[in-house]
């Protein structure tokens, strides 16, 4: 299925449900980063008559898993998530892409389940929204294992919260940010959910976890990524991708 079809919207609210209607109100970026990822993922280079081998870090309730699963045709997922009651929404949702054996999940955390991959044996590390999650030592490792686990010339995908070096114009953001939880959510007279939303954001905005853009890329030249660029900024959210040195061959 294409991008371009005009029931792509109805698609993911028909398949996501509520959720995706929500995240689209509160942050509609990660909606549209999510789709980016899933189209990027989509430009790998096919190999012949092998299906697409991608490992999807915390795939949530299945919105970026879809995005994936919509733009690749011949594809084998493995999604990652270690919150069970996220990913027993994704196994729901996303049921017709496992009975089509497109889809598998793993529910280790995303470092302890890459550990259990052989080396070069994946085309694409794919994620969105989760990476920033990680405190700094474990997403360190987390990197040097997805390096491992790709094929040479293998790709990582991450749509993601990197926080802008400029750290006056990076506060500026989140303020706009934090205006646009509060305008749309006491709307919907969600306050629990503006709680959450705050809470979450002094997490992601700590000292331990807050992934900023030139510390981050410079992670990945560390682990011995090539070929390393940030896009489609908006805001705090952005697409960084990755190529593991070598010929494309698996
Ligand atoms: C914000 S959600 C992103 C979901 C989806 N990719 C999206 O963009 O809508 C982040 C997900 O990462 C998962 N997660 C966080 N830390 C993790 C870890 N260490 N290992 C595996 N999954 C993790 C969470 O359970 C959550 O489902």
């Amino acid at each position: 299925m294409s991008n371009s079809q005009p029931n792509y919207e109805a698609m993911f609210s028909g398949v996501i449900g509520k959720d995706y209607d929500l995240l689209k109100l509160i942050c509609p970026a990660s909606i549209e980063m999510s789709r980016r990822v899933g189209e990027t993922v989509a430009t790998y280079p096919p190999a012949q008559n092998s299906p697409l081998k991608v490992v999807e870090l915390g795939g949530g309730t299945g919105i970026t898993t879809l995005a994936i699963l919509s733009a690749a045709g011949n594809i084998e997922l493995l999604s990652i998530d270690n919150e069970p009651t996220m990913q027993d929404q994704a196994k729901h949702n996303l049921k017709p892409w496992v009975d089509e054996g497109k889809l598998s999940f793993s529910g280790r955390d995303a470092l302890s389940a890459l550990q259990q991959l052989p080396a070069a044996s994946v085309h694409v590390v794919a994620s969105a929204y989760t990476l920033h999650n990680f405190p700094g030592d474990y997403r360190v490792r987390v990197v040097e294992e997805i390096f491992r686990v790709l094929v040479p010339g293998g790709w990582l995908v991450n749509g993601d919260r990197y926080a802008l070096d400029d750290i006056t114009e990076h506060t500026r953001s989140i303020q706009k940010e934090v205006g646009g939880y509060f305008k749309v959510l006491t709307e919907l007279n969600r306050i629990d959910l503006l709680e959450h939303w705050i809470v979450h954001l002094f997490n992601d905005e700590s000292e331990n976890h807050v992934m900023r853009e030139t510390p981050a890329l410079s992670g990945l030249e560390n682990a011995g990524f090539t070929s390393i660029k940030l896009s489609n900024r908006q805001e705090v959210n952005a697409l960084v991708t990755a190529v593991k040195p070598g010929s494309m061959a698996v």
